[in-house]
């Protein structure tokens, strides 16, 4: 095709610079003709495949955006309750969803934990094949439940591999003492690798757990939550970062580590108190022009501190905003869409579920706005509890531009290894639905949207999407 075309032009250069006769003129006309009817063609075609891409994307994402109701009703008051909600509610009162939810001898046990033989087991062909269903447990290519809570994705170009790190919880739950909430002793990060975000290869261990040494950081004993791996293009490493804590959640800090490859070893580095100031359940995030921010819960998780990375991402700067001050909320989780910032985050309840709310801002550094609750679907309790779950990290969906998907924990705290992920759509667009007070009722942001399905899976053939 090309040659083809750089033959007539040297041809139709030659005969335009030889006009001597009436015949080469009209030769020349002609094939001038023909040449801007064959472009003409060229950039139109270009231009109806690329609205027939953007076609077949609206079409594959409109599945994603549909709202699905759910239902269940809540069981009749029992007179035995397990000493668990007694604990929450006090004898008397009546229970709420949230604590049917918390009591593992529920009726509705079964509905936020669905049993094992329902796990969505990538080793099997057939209908679920290549399908999310929140809440049921989920099988890595071995076989065996995925160990990844508090996770976060990275994707790594060359390779169009997604590797998905969170925390390895499989361990007994127990509590350190009478006021300490449910915990599992730090075992590790774990890293799974997946090309099509639902088949998960394990990786193994990727940052191990100390057993003896109860002065390190990542002894057994003591907290590592909310691991997240980005790349520092300049240095060529992979930077981990985590929040580290005591069983008592009084050191507040964070972790640093690195490793020459996405599966590890990561090294640990060191700790620290960032602007010295208390970091509880954080996030990093990496920006287009390669600046990373850590976003972090301070102040007795009364406000959010941003502010960003040193150039090789192992430290802070001394630079840093307090965001959303007095919301007091956690389980940070950003993204960017258009030039606009947004985050998903949790209130505090502990292990309990909230409702979520969803920030926007200009500039990482803030000011951000709170828009309201991205929830839709579902039913009213599952919009109010996150679908029963906590963020913990928001994954752009390559070629569906404004869609996302949102990781979350449904947090089990009697047997915090059995915890699942829901994971559901996230889509940005059309105006948001509670204009703020002083942009004089013209909403300022996107909507932004978190999809309830039961059942879902990713628009077919969405990798060859650009
Ligand atoms: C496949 O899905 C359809 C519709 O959901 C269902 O009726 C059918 O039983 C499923 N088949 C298998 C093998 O699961
Ligand atoms: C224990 O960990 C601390 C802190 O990381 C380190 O300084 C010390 O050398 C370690 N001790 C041993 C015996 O490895
Ligand atoms: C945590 O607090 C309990 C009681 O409040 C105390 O007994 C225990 O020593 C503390 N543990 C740590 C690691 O600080």
């Amino acid at each position: 095709m090309k040659i083809k075309n750089r033959h007539r032009k040297s041809f139709a250069l030659r005969c335009c610079a030889t006009m001597r006769s009436p015949l080469p003129i009209m030769v020349c006309s002609m094939v001038g003709c023909i040449m801007i009817i064959h472009f003409y063609m060229v950039s139109h075609r270009t231009d109806v495949e690329k609205s027939q891409a953007r076609l077949r994307q609206i079409s594959a994402t409109r599945e994603l955006g549909q709202t699905e109701e759910e239902s269940f009703q809540l069981p009749p008051p029992r007179s035995r309750r397990s000493p668990r909600a007694i604990k929450r509610r006090g004898p008397r009162k009546p229970p709420t969803v949230i604590d049917e939810f918390l009591d593992d001898s529920s009726e509705l046990r079964s509905f936020f934990f669905p049993h094992r033989r329902t796990a969505v087991d990538p080793s099997k062909e057939g209908n679920d094949s290549m399908h999310f269903y929140p809440g049921r447990q989920w099988l890595d290519t071995e076989g065996n439940p995925i160990q990844a809570h508090g996770g976060g994705l990275l994707y790594v170009e060359s390779t169009g591999t997604y590797y998905w790190y969170g925390e390895n919880k499989d361990g007994p739950t127990y509590q350190a003492h009478r006021k300490a909430s449910a915990r599992v002793d730090i075992i590790g990060v774990n890293c799974y690798s997946s090309k099509d975000l639902w088949t998960w290869t394990n990786e193994g261990i990727v940052l191990s757990g100390e057993e003896t040494n109860t002065t390190h950081d990542l002894h057994k004993g003591n907290v590592l939550e909310r691991p997240k791996v980005i790349f520092n293009d300049r240095t060529g490493k992979y930077v981990m970062w985590m929040h580290v804590d005591d069983a008592n959640y009084t050191k507040a800090a964070v972790g640093v580590a690195v490793s020459v490859s996405p599966t590890g070893p990561f090294e640990y580095l060191y700790s620290k108190r960032p602007h010295d100031c208390e970091s509880r359940d954080m996030t990093v995030f990496k920006d287009d022009d390669g600046t990373a921010y850590l976003i972090y819960s301070s102040d007795d998780n009364s406000e959010l501190h941003v502010g960003p990375l040193t150039g090789d991402y192992l430290d802070v700067t001394g630079d840093m905003r307090r965001i959303l001050i007095g919301q007091r909320r956690e389980a940070p989780a950003v993204f960017k869409h258009r030039g606009t910032y947004y985050m998903i985050t949790s209130g505090c309840s502990g292990w309990a579920p909230n409702t979520a709310m969803v920030h926007a801002a200009e500039t990482m550094m803030g000011p951000w706005e709170t828009m309201g609750n991205p929830c839709a679907g579902g039913n009213k309790i599952f919009r109010a509890t996150t679908f029963f779950s906590q963020g913990s990290f928001v994954v752009p969906l390559r070629g569906l531009p404004g869609w996302f998907i949102f990781m979350a924990d449904r947090w089990n705290p009697s047997d915090l290894r059995d915890s699942r992920y829901v994971w559901l759509p996230v889509g940005v667009g059309g105006a948001a639905d509670e204009p703020l007070e002083y942009s004089f009722g013209f909403p300022l942001w996107s909507r932004v949207s978190v999809y309830w399905h039961s059942r879902w899976r990713l628009p077919e053939g969405w990798r060859g999407f650009r």
